[in-house]
């Protein structure tokens, strides 16, 4: 029998997990899910935006997966860090181990001011609505009347829809007390999305796009002096459909505007590329940009000539990067680990038993269900390679191994209470489950205090 580690619980780790179980050619394969958090999902849970409700449905399916009677969930166990199981005495508990921890931290500009109060990652904005317990307490929307989003990616597109919803249409979801409160006394009026390239080179997908146009408070702006520096802009015909569509959700815009009696604006601007965060009284008070025109390959060059937006609040939405897990191979200039279809290398060989899946595998890109065939293909791997893997030998109890190592899990049933204490909580203030945001909360609520 094969007993398997799958480290992390996002999209990537519950799909290896299922590819491992649903298969019959090496039968009986077991599999412990563990993971940093006391709760599955990953970005599932801390990363999908709160008024994605359909998307967020998705944790029925994972939960499904975790409920099968050969995988066990095993949260509150980091694997590397301080205090952490390292890979290597991992190994000495399961006969294989299939990493899939993500690759959640945010990519910087590198411009001066970026860290100023005010200025922030749209991963930190994200982590305080999302309630993940390592979160920065929120002091996001305080004193904001104007926002700036670097960026035009799906993150952009999030962040900046949840800044111009209304408190009314965040209430009904699982956002946290405390973030839900910030957002309604938020003074945020206009949020600037921008891009420094074009309509037709943007990120982000044609109904995240769509989304922020059909929004009951906010109207969306665009700038016919920005799309009109875009070649593909006038005829769109030869681009990828989603380009395609992107350019022709803009030009609607353009065209037809935004009703003007919608109290806030998302202005979505191109071809502007940030060189400084601006500063006054020891704070955010814009971001400077400098102009870009096409390059003719696909990128663009500066014109010298610069642009001021002014913000009270700056959140940099420019992608996610991996990070080097102790005592793991990293690919620092990919932020992935190094593999081949799934099989990490060790000094350009694949190591016995280590194997990558999802984000820290393929890099930050990608939705949910891409994570499905690249979870597949690393289980294929792992199966091929069964025979080898069976003959190591591993403690017989690796959950046992792991509380005399000092680990405290959370098992199901202490997710499962999680699950039952937000529920409660929410039905204290009047609305559905309510997340809790702090490890204490979270522990406590699952038996480990
Ligand atoms: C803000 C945001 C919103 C998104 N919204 C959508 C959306 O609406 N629709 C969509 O289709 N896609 C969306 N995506 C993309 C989607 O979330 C990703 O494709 C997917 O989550 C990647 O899966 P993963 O399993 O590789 O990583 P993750 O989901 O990040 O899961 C990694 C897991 O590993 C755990 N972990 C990390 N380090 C360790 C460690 N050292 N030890 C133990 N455990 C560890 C983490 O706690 C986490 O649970 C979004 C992404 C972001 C960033
Ligand atoms: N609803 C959903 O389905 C959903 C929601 C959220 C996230 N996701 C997915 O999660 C993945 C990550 O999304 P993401 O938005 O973080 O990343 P992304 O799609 O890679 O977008 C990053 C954006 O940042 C810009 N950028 C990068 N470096 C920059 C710099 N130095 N200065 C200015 N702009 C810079 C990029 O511009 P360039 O193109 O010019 O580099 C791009 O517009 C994507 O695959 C996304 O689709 C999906």
């Amino acid at each position: 029998m094969l007993r398997v580690a799958v480290v992390g619980s996002g999209p990537s780790g519950v799909y290896t997990a299922q590819s491992l179980v649903e298969q019959t050619a090496v039968p009986g394969v077991r599999v412990h899910v563990l993971d940093r958090l006391p709760c599955p999902y990953g970005l599932v849970r801390y990363g999908v935006a709160p008024d994605h409700e359909k998307i967020k449905s998705l944790q029925g399916s994972l939960r499904a997966v975790l409920e099968h009677e050969r995988i066990g969930f095993v949260g509150n166990v980091e694997v590397g860090g301080a205090g952490g199981v390292t890979p290597a005495r991992l190994l000495e508990l399961y006969h294989a181990v299939v990493y899939c921890v993500g690759a959640a931290r945010d990519r910087r500009l590198g411009v001066p001011g970026e860290d100023l109060p005010g200025s922030f990652s749209a991963t930190d904005f994200v982590s305080w609505y999302s309630a993940h317990p390592d979160a920065v307490p929120g002091g996001f929307v305080l004193e904001a009347r104007s926002a700036v989003v670097i960026g035009v990616g799906n993150v952009a597109v999030d962040v900046a829809r949840i800044l111009a919803r209304g408190p009314g249409e965040l209430r009904p979801t699982d956002v946290p007390e405390a973030a839900l409160g910030a957002l309604a006394a938020s003074r945020v009026r206009e949020v600037h999305m921008v891009g420094r390239r074009g309509p037709s080179q943007a990120k982000f997908t044609t109904k995240e796009l769509r989304e922020l146009g059909a929004m009951p408070r906010a109207r969306v702006e665009v700038e016919p002096a920005d799309l009109a520096l875009d070649p593909a802009y006038a005829d769109p015909a030869g681009l990828p459909a989603v380009n395609r569509r992107n350019v022709e959700v803009v030009r609607g815009w353009a065209e037809a505007g935004g009703p003007e009696s919608r109290e806030r604006v998302i202005r979505v601007r191109f071809f502007l590329r940030p060189v400084e965060v601006l500063e006054r009284a020891g704070r955010v008070a814009g971001v400077r940009f400098e102009r870009t025109v096409p390059d003719g390959a696909g990128g663009v060059r500066g014109t010298g000539a610069y642009e001021d937006v002014e913000a009270q609040l700056v959140l940099r939405a420019v992608g996610y990067r991996g990070m080097p897990l102790e005592g793991l191979p990293f690919d620092a200039a990919r932020g992935t680990v190094p593999h081949a279809a799934g099989r990490v290398l060790r000094d350009g060989a694949p190591s016995a038993g280590e194997y990558v899946a999802g984000w820290i595998k393929r890099g930050p890109t990608g939705v949910i269900g891409t994570n499905r065939p690249c979870a597949k293909e690393t289980a294929g791997s792992l199966l091929a390679d069964a025979p080898a893997l069976a003959r190591r030998r591993v403690a017989d109890d690796p959950l046992a191994t792991l509380r005399a190592w000092g680990h405290r899990p959370v098992e199901w049933p202490g997710w499962l209470s999680i699950e039952q204490a937000e529920a409660a909580l929410g039905r204290t203030l009047g609305r559905g489950p309510v997340k809790i945001p702090d490890w204490s909360g979270l522990l406590a609520a699952a038996g480990r205090d």
